[in-house]
């Protein structure tokens, strides 16, 4: 098939506006991918090895960790995972799974000394030590210094806890390199943000369904009549990848309508997709919310969509925010994608070819065609 490259500067960010952006094309479209990287079970498991086990997923903000013995747990598929904060002040993440016969220690989220495994009662403490087994004294040679819970990488980005089950992965800041910086310009207080307010869905699509539809606003003119006026302002709308790093940026002024959902003045709306399944939205005016995807089997996926504050309390204008977003949007985009995937699993679809728009601009699957570029670069 022939393809069309993009031949981009290396260290900086794609702007379709960009002079320095150069299109390599030849006369045919680029063509989506085949259904198959959203259907087929074989493909859906090496994704979630090669994709969800070995990168940074956002799990939860460390305001929802606030004080020693606090703890939270989470699943990434078949993987349960809990996150601490110790006596000793550090915030740490293990698989919540005991040493002993491989219960599962904990469950939900709670402050605790010890945690303590329902089956035989091994207790740990929140470093992940093995502190007590019962009637272990009598087994010769039982060492329990010896026995810890096995740890995962985290990382606290900004007041935003991620976690990486590679042990070998390189740091947030050398995987996104610059995005720190970035988020800092448009939302300087953004570290003095607490946990607010967080719904769940289960979307009844391939996760990639779902992350696709959160890259592109080509759908949101016609979808989104809510969005497109109470939050952006389509006109200056564009999502762009940067060229050496798996970043989506999204960014627009704020809308300039008269239907805004509140006062929107001040800084410009921007959101920061960080490859694969995490993202960090700024609306217009400071107003800090996040989503994370989590699979849950090849046709599901569990949706967190999490708004933060100043103080950790919803006021008014967040609650009108939060419900404008949730029964619009949010709601919106849940119809779309259960849609898609019915439509994936068509004996009668063929993929067609995506809208890269050489004006950039709101109207652009380009971010569509990096995502896909780089799904297939991890797996095939
Ligand atoms: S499996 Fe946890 S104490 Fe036995
Ligand atoms: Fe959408």
């Amino acid at each position: 098939m022939p393809s069309r490259r993009f031949i981009l500067p290396v260290g900086k960010k794609i702007s379709m506006m960009n002079p320095d952006l150069k299109v390599v094309a030849d006369s045919d479209p680029v063509i989506g991918l085949e259904a198959k990287y959203f259907t087929n079970r074989d493909i859906y498991r090496r994704i979630v090895d090669e994709v969800f086990y070995k990168n940074w997923l956002l799990a939860c903000h460390s305001s929802q960790l606030r004080k020693p013995g606090d703890f939270l747990t989470l699943e990434i598929y078949d993987q349960d995972i809990i996150l601490t904060h110790t006596r000793e002040g550090a915030l740490k993440a293990f698989y919540n799974v005991c040493q002993h016969r491989g219960h599962k220690l904990a469950e939900g989220s709670g402050n605790k000394k010890l945690l303590v495994c329902p089956y035989h009662a091994w207790s740990y403490d929140l470093q992940g030590k093995l502190k007590a087994a019962p009637h272990a004294n009598k087994v010769p040679g039982f060492d329990s210094s010896k026995i810890c819970l096995t740890e995962i990488r985290l990382e606290n980005f900004l007041g935003f806890l991620f976690i990486n089950l590679d042990p070998d992965c390189q740091s947030m800041d050398e995987t996104y390199p610059g995005i720190r910086e970035e988020m800092l310009k448009l939302c300087p207080d953004v570290e003095q943000r607490q946990h607010a307010y967080q719904h769940t869905a289960d979307e009844g699509c391939n996760w990639f369904v779902a992350v696709e539809n959160y890259n592109e606003c080509y759908h949101c003119a016609h979808c989104h009549p809510a969005f497109a006026r109470g939050i952006i302002d389509p006109g200056s709308y564009s999502i762009t990848p940067y060229a050496d790093i798996q970043v989506l940026h999204h960014t627009s002024e704020p809308s300039h309508s008269d239907e805004t959902w509140y006062d929107v003045s001040g800084a410009d709306y921007g959101s920061f997709f960080l490859w694969p399944a995490s993202s960090i939205q700024f609306y217009p005016g400071g107003v800090v919310n996040s989503f994370t995807w989590r699979p849950l089997a090849v046709d599901d996926v569990r949706v967190f969509r999490t708004f933060y504050s100043n103080n950790g309390e919803v006021d008014e204008t967040l609650q009108k925010v939060i419900d404008n977003d949730r029964e619009t949007t949010f709601q919106e985009d849940l119809n779309i994608v259960k849609e898609v995937q019915r439509g994936l699993n068509s004996r009668g679809y063929k993929p067609g070819p995506l809208v890269l728009n050489p004006e950039g601009g709101i109207n652009n699957e380009l971010p569509i065609h990096k995502l896909h570029e780089w799904l297939k670069a991890a797996i095939d």
